[in-house]
């Protein structure tokens, strides 16, 4: 009986899911959302291996499952995180998937702060999901094109990041990875 859930969603090697949380930061706030995510999942029984895309190629290993994440700019996902999905386009559709893109100021996230490449990473992934944080500017991080980029487009300053909505979410993916067989 407990086979058909782990059927269901892909995992064929452990009872504890190992999945890869990569993601493309800039200033540094998808790359906090990505470790709370992490530690949420890890206290949730889930091994966890952490992918900063600005800093490796290609991570190596098997993966039960897949998060995927990155800061928005201009409307798009950053370059190593896309490239990284197109890489590992074949993996990524035999397993779970979960996107998340970090970038919306002052207000609650809704379906239209979508980055345009979102579908482009949906072909690469098949994801389950998009789910979009709030993002956070602080005006000592940027550079002179960027203040004037937020100033033109009159961007808020601050944190608009939901902490409860980012551990739900990992709540959420542990649910769908483990919860049938942890019992959790
Ligand atoms: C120049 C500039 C352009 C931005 N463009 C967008 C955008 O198109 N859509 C969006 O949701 N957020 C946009 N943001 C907000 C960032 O995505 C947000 O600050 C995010 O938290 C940055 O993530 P990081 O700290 O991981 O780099 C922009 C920010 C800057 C400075």
């Amino acid at each position: 009986m407990l086979l058909l859930p782990i059927v269901r969603i892909g995992l064929t090697q452990s009872m504890s899911p190992n999945i890869l949380l990569a993601w493309e930061s800039k200033h540094g706030s998808t790359a906090d959302i990505s470790h709370l995510l992490a530690r949420r999942l890890r206290e949730r029984g889930i091994q966890v291996t952490l992918f900063d895309t600005a800093k490796g190629d290609k991570p190596a290993g098997a993966f039960d499952a897949y998060i995927l994440g990155s800061a928005v700019y201009r409307d798009r996902w950053m370059p190593h995180i896309m490239q990284l999905a197109h890489s590992m386009r074949p993996a990524l559709l035999s397993k779970p998937v979960w996107l998340f893109s970090s970038g919306p100021l002052g207000h609650h996230p809704t379906p239209d702060d979508s980055p345009a490449d979102i579908a482009d990473m949906f072909w690469c992934t098949a994801a389950r999901e998009h789910k979009i944080f709030g993002g956070r500017l602080k005006a000592h991080n940027l550079s002179l094109m960027e203040r004037a980029n937020v100033s033109v487009t009159g961007k808020p300053y601050g944190d608009y990041r939901d902490h409860g909505d980012i551990i739900a979410w990992g709540d959420s993916i542990a649910g769908a990875l483990c919860g049938s067989v942890l019992g959790t």
